[in-house]
């Protein structure tokens, strides 16, 4: 950890204080990556509104301000210190060098999961076993058609992957408005060619410049490497290209839930139609997701579908959800709202990207911090009772 960093992590108090030095220190077209959602960015605003919108109902007087919050939890048979997990995200090597292998450090610090996506910077098998604690699940796409995502579900499996979360919501990528200006949208490629093209933006971001210098501008997919089909090795290109003309459907979900030994998550549904479908080809959870308003716009925003997945299959299977998550309230109303637990996007990496680990490892403390005082004031001592009627409906 550098000093730079250590200094950035200091300044961050809140989650859009991330924001703001992530929006200093990074060139614009990574800022409006993280930042930005699809077409007119209504889902992605929408998600933040929803949870803006949740009043809570606290009954006072029936607990005291520092007795214990039990907020550690058991997500598929593993010990959490919290409900709170690092979500998948693309490209972090873009972002800081820290990238995952930074967010798999400070989630296994805090004794959460890491989610690691297909579309990284670092490789499976160093982030997996870059840190001890704190389950490493990973994220598939299907880099290289169902071929090369069989070959990353074995290496995933060797690595040691306790789950395996397979994203629906990506048949093609969103309409990112926001990346198109910088001829960078969805495959993303951020290379030496799009860097140069990039140059301009670069300009006025020195710490960023000299991080990605000391990483040897090391910015390709990682997973992409040494996928073959038909038994001859592809590039990166044809990773990505297979990626869009083979995207996984329910059959593969049912083909991978063949393959798969460990636990299988659905990810990037927002109705409970397809949670129940995801529950009966043998899912052991869904992650409802409109995938931080970068997909579809226009869709549900995370607290509506939230709220239909429960009344589908609430009970009968493991219900997380992501999107618009900056606080431990909202974590808290999320629960409330019948999750068993919440996913960061967006708001672990404005911290990577603002101070590498150090920055996600303050966001994880923020939330976490928040979710245990917003349940001393709500007077709730378990995660349990948060589901007593804390929210208004
Ligand atoms: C990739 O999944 C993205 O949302 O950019």
């Amino acid at each position: 950890m550098n000093k730079a960093d250590l200094r950035n992590a200091m300044k961050i108090q809140t989650v859009n204080d991330a924001v703001r030095l992530a929006q200093h220190r990074l060139p614009r077209p990574v800022f409006d990556y993280i930042d930005g959602g699809a077409g007119a960015e209504v889902s992605m605003k929408d998600n933040r509104a929803a949870f803006e919108a949740v009043r809570f109902l606290p009954r006072f007087g029936t607990t005291v301000g520092i007795e214990r919050r039990e907020i550690s939890t058991q997500l598929f048979g593993e010990d959490l210190s919290m409900p709170v997990l690092v979500g998948p995200v693309g490209f972090t090597r873009s972002m800081h060098p820290d990238g995952d292998l930074g967010g798999r450090r400070a989630a296994a610090k805090a004794g959460t999961v890491f989610c690691h996506s297909s579309m990284s910077g670092h490789p499976i098998d160093e982030v997996a076993h870059g840190a001890e604690g704190g389950p490493y699940w990973f994220q598939l796409y299907f880099l290289g058609g169902r071929q090369g995502a069989e070959q990353l579900v074995d290496r995933a499996q060797r690595a040691g992957a306790t789950a395996l979360v397979v994203t629906l919501d990506t048949p093609v990528p969103g309409n990112r408005e926001r990346d198109l200006q910088y001829s960078s949208a969805l495959p993303i490629r951020i290379n030496r060619h799009t860097m140069t093209k990039m140059a301009p933006y670069v300009v006025g971001h020195p710490r960023w410049l000299f991080n990605t210098f000391r990483d040897h501008f090391t910015l390709n997919l990682a997973n992409a490497v040494g996928l073959t089909r038909d038994g001859k090795p592809i590039s990166e290109d044809e990773s990505l290209l297979h990626w869009i003309v083979e995207p996984p459907t329910w059959d593969d979900v049912k083909w991978i839930r063949e393959q798969w030994r460990g636990t299988l998550i659905v990810k990037g549904l927002v109705t409970g139609e397809d949670a129940r479908r995801a529950r009966e080809l043998g899912a052991d959870g869904v992650i409802v997701s409109n995938h931080g308003g970068r997909q579809l716009d226009q869709v549900p925003h995370s607290l509506a579908a939230l709220a239909d997945v429960v009344d589908a299959v609430g009970g009968t299977t493991t219900i997380m959800v992501d999107g618009g998550i900056r606080r431990g309230a909202d974590a808290a109303a999320a629960l409330c709202l019948g999750a068993d637990a919440v996913l960061l996007g967006r708001s672990w990496v404005y911290g990577l990207s603002a101070a590498g680990e150090a920055g996600v490892t303050r966001v994880l403390d923020i939330v976490k911090t928040d979710l245990i005082r917003t349940m001393q004031l709500l007077g709730a001592r378990t995660l349990g009772e948060l589901r007593d009627g804390f929210v208004q409906s």
